[in-house]
């Protein structure tokens, strides 16, 4: 019994020390086991006179107790020691930044389409869409261009094998089809596939153009003006630009403009969009009365601008898929259009 007290001392500092559940089992079972130290101490007790059994069987307990009671405690502490060591290797540092990953781009013709939107909607604009499957009627005719007329042969248009079915040439068609299916006043931008049987450098048989209505009962040539030079500043983000207005022909607007844009000293005026006066026979056409109403209209091709703003210079690398331009010229996901208001000078 001495040397079990003894003994169980150093089992107990060990038992304080220890960071080990299966160190504590194997104490426990040297001692409580079927052969352990304190079992054997108990099958003792039987062999022993009457009056020595009350005192043995006391010292015993109180050892074992002892035991026991620091077994527990060592148990609870290691486990609890090796929950948080768990967690702490399974815990995720939310504030690090992101792998840099290359999981794709937005392309830059749509990043632009959303940038167009984005500072239209700011000025008050809402959005049509049409189809670009189109019958003459809402590509030319509705739109003042007569059958005749060379604007009609200059569109190059690509014709279905249905009867009077065509691919949209321009957005302006979106102009009709919104027109004649609501009441004024109208305020809508119009972005979306356009169609022409063209292809070089500056041109692809598909592309994109935005298109604009702002039609009300007092709606002028300033508004036009003010409008479109908001929108560039805009869109230009800061880039030194200058703008200019300059007379041209469109049979759906009259007056109608071209507007030009010079980046830096270059002394160059690249044309990026047309617009005008909406002519009043295609508000006749969509049962709008030009003597009450009265507005403007622009359009503008996507390409081109996202060609200026960014540098590129071969339209047709727009749509050849080359994962190395999408790399260079996309756009990353969580960079949404970046807006800044009060440019106009
Ligand atoms: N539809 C014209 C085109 O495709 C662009 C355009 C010019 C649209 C003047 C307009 C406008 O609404 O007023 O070339």
């Amino acid at each position: 019994m001495d040397h079990l007290k003894s003994q169980l001392d150093t089992t107990i500092s060990r038992l304080k020390a220890s960071s080990n559940l299966k160190e504590i089992q194997d104490i426990k079972v040297s001692y409580l086991g079927k052969s352990g130290a304190i079992t054997q101490e108990m099958r003792k007790l039987s062999d022993l006179p009457n009056d020595q059994k009350k005192d043995f069987a006391t010292n015993l307990n109180i050892l074992k107790t002892k035991l026991t009671d620091a077994l527990d405690s060592a148990s609870e502490r290691v486990s609890k020691e090796e929950v948080e060591k768990k967690l702490r290797s399974e815990s995720i540092d939310i504030s690090l930044p992101t792998r840099d990953s290359k999981q794709g781009k937005v392309h830059l013709i749509s990043h632009t389409m959303d940038e167009i939107t984005e500072i239209f909607g700011n000025m008050g604009f809402g959005i049509e869409y049409g189809p670009e499957i189109e019958d003459d009627f809402h590509n030319f005719d509705a739109l003042n261009i007569a059958p005749d007329h060379p604007a009609r042969q200059l569109h190059d248009t690509f014709y279905m094998q249905n009867d009077g079915e065509l691919l949209r040439t321009h957005t302006s068609t979106v102009q009709i089809l919104t027109m004649s299916t609501s009441t004024p006043p109208f305020k809508f931008i119009s972005p979306g596939r356009v169609y022409r049987c063209d292809s070089d450098q500056t041109h692809t048989p598909m592309f994109h153009q935005v298109e604009g209505v702002y039609i009300d009962h007092n709606i002028d040539m300033g508004h036009l003006k003010g409008c479109l030079k908001e929108f560039l500043y805009n869109f230009f983000e800061g880039q030194d630009i200058k703008i200019r207005f300059r007379p041209h022909f469109f049979p759906f607007t009259e007056p109608s403009a071209e507007v030009d844009i010079s980046m830096g000293e270059s002394g160059k005026w690249l044309e990026v969009l047309g617009c005008g006066m909406v002519h009043p026979n295609v508000l006749k056409q969509v049962d709008v009365d030009p003597s009450e109403y009265q507005g403007f209209a622009f359009g503008m091709g996507v390409e081109r601008l996202a060609m200026l703003k960014h540098g590129i210079s071969d339209l047709r690398t727009f749509f050849e898929g080359n994962v190395n331009w999408s790399e260079k010229h996309g756009i990353d996901f969580y960079r949404i259009p970046k807006i800044i208001w009060g440019l106009g000078k």
